[in-house]
């Protein structure tokens, strides 16, 4: 278990490892991911956390970056580099991005899969209540 300190962090990279991104290669981004930043020596600026299942397995696989609020769709190991460059530049992965957040909600990219509407019927059947 480690504690790190985030003073120094301007990026927080949430890598999805649910079962659908797990199933296209979420393994192997992360580990490319975390490659390219130790390669760069940029631990300190890009903090990286596996999360589960962020409810658009249909963009697998899924990453989100903060502070921006940008969601990343179909992201591959071999687009490791280019991800972790347009970061350390301050700029979109356009071609990968799925939602932009602008102030008041998230905005879905033209072509994007709209998803389903999150009824109670629906979250309380993906949900897994104890
Ligand atoms: S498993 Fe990654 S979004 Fe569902």
């Amino acid at each position: 278990m480690a504690t790190w300190d985030l003073s120094r962090t301007a990026h927080h990279v949430l890598i999805c490892n649910g079962s659908s991104c797990s199933q296209v290669g979420a393994e192997e981004l992360t580990q490319a991911i975390r490659k390219e930043i130790s390669s760069r020596e940029a631990d300190d600026v890009i903090h990286t956390t596996r999360t589960r299942c962020n409810g658009r397995c249909q963009d697998k696989c899924v990453i989100i970056s903060y502070p921006t609020g940008t969601w990343y769709k179909d992201l591959k190991p071999e687009d490791a580099p280019v991800f972790i460059d347009s970061l350390l530049n301050g700029e979109d992965f356009e071609e990968k991005v799925s939602h932009s957040y602008n102030g008041a909600g998230f905005v879905r990219v033209d072509g994007v899969v709209t998803g389903v509407q999150k009824d109670k019927v629906k979250v309380s059947k993906v949900s897994k209540i104890l």
